[in-house]
């Protein structure tokens, strides 16, 4: 092994390591896809509001989308451990809100969530 290969090896372990710990955003566009596809699309509003751009945005605001007054009200700003408490349990959250649809595994929020961010940064 010659020492760039031991450096592009540590560079991938690194890599990998901070992809687990702060979500897989790749795994997360696929899970995107299965799960979440049905009634949200990142740049149009369908049956849920539209995605990019909703880390950083205050819940129920994104113009153009009729959200239930409870959500509307919430009246915080979207960020990581929000998305993942809401994706864990949205009526816990926000008790009155209109998504019916929750991810139980952890791994999966997280990975969500790094895909969320992706679409949000500018
Ligand atoms: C069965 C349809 C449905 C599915 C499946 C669904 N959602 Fe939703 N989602 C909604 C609806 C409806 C709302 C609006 C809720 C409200 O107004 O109270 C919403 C709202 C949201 C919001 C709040 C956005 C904002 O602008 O404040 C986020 C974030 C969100 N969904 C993420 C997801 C993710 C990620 C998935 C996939 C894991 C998912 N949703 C799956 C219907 C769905």
């Amino acid at each position: 092994m010659r020492a760039g290969d031991h450096l592009l090896a540590a560079t991938l372990l690194v890599t990998a390591g901070v992809a687990s710990a702060a979500g897989d955003a790749a795994r997360g566009a696929l899970l995107y896809e299965a799960r979440c596809g049905a009634c949200h699309s990142i740049d149009a509003h369908r049956v849920g509001p539209l995605h990019r751009g909703v880390v950083g945005r205050r819940a129920g605001s994104a113009p153009g989308y009729d959200y239930s007054p409870a959500l509307a009200a919430a009246g915080f700003v979207w960020d990581a451990s929000r998305l993942a408490a809401w994706l864990r349990d949205p009526e816990a959250l926000v008790p009155g809100q209109r998504m019916a649809y929750s991810v139980p595994e952890a791994a999966d929020r997280n990975d969500l969530v790094a895909y969320l961010k992706s679409v949000s940064s500018p």
